[in-house]
């Protein structure tokens, strides 16, 4: 910590961004967080209801406004503002509305937050990524994605729910975009140390077979859809998700996330924004792994790679 209080702002006071201010201030993780978005009645509400809790929080303070100067000088900056997803939609599909207000947006909250690390949560978030990269001229270590830590977290979790096993002892990635073309690395998955590849049932428990992976696989990828269908957005899972990304990057973690950053120096995934696993700390999203392959994974990937060029291109990025 760099020994004056952390300060944390969200863009958007929407379902994600509120989801994401909740659990920031249960988990501690900045000293100050301040929620910006046009609407100033909604704001001022979300912000009455959560200082209502500041009792049962560690110590914080939180501000909010619908004007930008509530941001100013902070240490990280979450934007969620952005259209929301209908049913049926893709994030894809997204893509034209929260593109424009990113570009409209990011350069106002640069001018008062310019020394912060700034992390994308809006969807399509891999384009959105490139697109606030290329109007913030930051370092690609500075502005990256939540990306696939969401559906990784989903994966984990359906590992966990079949094998028997906690979701904290699970290691697996979902990797690519945030969004229909993702890819399972189920060759590097482990569960305590143990391959998923050599998994052997815990008694009473189904295999972990090629039909197994695929409906997890599946599940995960239309995870979001089934939740926007029955409640109209997901805010929950994801808000925990950029807490935790926010988590490593305040307490200097050196954690290993899937966030979504600038691919170059992959051959054939160049220019590129989509997630892989790379390690999170106060600089960002600095390192990127190496992580093994097969054929299959590495196909996947240069194919998710190809639909994100394509809708970065038809924005001109
Ligand atoms: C999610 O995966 C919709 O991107 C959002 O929950």
């Amino acid at each position: 910590m760099n020994g004056r209080p952390t300060k944390l702002a969200i863009i958007g006071a929407g379902a994600v961004g509120t989801a994401i201010a909740y659990s920031a201030l249960i988990r501690g993780v900045a000293r100050s967080i301040a929620l910006m978005d046009v609407n100033a009645a909604k704001v001022a509400a979300e912000v009455l209801d959560l200082s209502h809790g500041l009792e049962f929080v560690p110590r914080a303070d939180v501000v909010g406004s619908d004007d930008m100067s509530v941001c100013a000088g902070a240490d990280v900056v979450v934007m969620t503002a952005g259209a929301k997803q209908k049913p049926g939609q893709s994030r894809l599909e997204l893509a034209e509305a929260t593109i424009g207000l990113t570009r409209s947006i990011l350069p106002r909250v640069l001018e008062v937050a310019p020394d912060a690390i700034y992390l994308m949560v809006t969807n399509p978030v891999d384009v959105v990524t490139r697109a606030a990269l290329e109007v913030s001229g930051l370092p690609p270590n500075r502005v990256f994605g939540s990306g696939t830590v969401l559906d990784s977290s989903r994966l984990r979790f359906l590992i966990a729910d079949h094998c028997g096993v906690a979701v904290q002892s699970v290691h697996a990635y979902i990797v690519g975009e945030h969004g229909d073309t993702e890819i399972a690395l189920w060759s590097s998955a482990t569960i305590g140390g143990v391959p998923l590849t050599q998994w052997t049932p815990l008694p009473g428990r189904p295999p972990m077979d090629f039909a197994a992976r695929e409906a997890i696989r599946d599940e995960v990828v239309h995870a979001a859809y089934k939740i926007i269908e029955g409640k109209g957005a997901t805010n929950y899972a994801i808000g925990l998700a950029a807490t935790r990304i926010v988590e490593a990057v305040l307490g200097d973690e050196h954690r290993v996330m899937p966030v979504s950053t600038v691919a170059d120096g992959f051959p054939g995934l160049e220019d590129v924004c989509l997630s892989l696993p790379t390690v999170i700390d106060r600089g960002g999203a600095r390192n990127r792994l190496e992580v093994p392959l097969s054929d299959e994974e590495r196909e996947g990937l240069l194919a998710s790679a190809e639909t994100l060029r394509r809708m970065q291109a038809r924005f001109g990025l």
